[in-house]
């Protein structure tokens, strides 16, 4: 299962995000991919909205790992700065992915061999200043239901997209 989809501003992208967090269940994965700057915090601080987070969401960057209380909780990673795969032992990679809660990883594809199969994969292409094109991919049948359920629920909610 995959879909495409556009936005044309970093509030539309939050928005897709938005659409996204009340389908989320407990141990789901969201691996997200894109330059700098292509929006995968955005499109987490949407999820993260959904997800009932009052906090301020920003890139975990130097953290590596920040979490965030909600209706689930959100534990946001980024994956930018690792070197060694060996790394995400040190952060409970692996354990934190089959707890509690909801993973958003950033720059999921660094180590993708350490993912499961079964995550939403988002890669963010930039094809303007403002202009992102979403390619979204399920890789197991979780993910695949995940992936039908927020084609349809954005494409229900598109008329108020902003
Ligand atoms: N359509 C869009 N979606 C998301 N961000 C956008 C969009 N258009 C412009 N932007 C800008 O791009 C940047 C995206 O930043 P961010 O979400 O932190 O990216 P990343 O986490 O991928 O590095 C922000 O400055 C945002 O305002
Ligand atoms: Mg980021």
């Amino acid at each position: 299962m995959s879909f495409e989809f556009h936005t044309a501003s970093a509030g539309q992208t939050e928005r897709a995000g938005l659409v996204l967090g009340p389908l989320l269940r407990r141990g789901d994965v969201l691996a997200l991919s894109g330059d700098l700057g292509a929006g995968k915090t955005h499109l987490v601080q949407g999820v993260a909205r959904a997800l009932g987070v009052e906090e301020r969401v920003t890139s975990p960057t130097f953290n590596l790992l920040l979490v965030h209380p909600g209706r689930l909780p959100l534990y946001h990673f980024d994956l930018y700065r690792l070197t060694h795969a060996s790394e995400l032992e040190d952060i409970a990679f692996y354990e934190t992915l089959e707890s509690d809660g909801v993973s958003a990883v950033e720059w999921g594809d660094r180590f993708p061999g350490c993912l499961p199969p079964d995550r939403l994969v988002v890669v963010i292409n930039r094809e303007g200043e403002n202009q992102r094109r979403f390619e979204v991919r399920a890789g197991g049948e979780r993910s695949t239901r995940l992936a039908q359920q927020w084609l349809d629920a954005m494409s229900a909610a598109n008329g108020v997209l902003p």
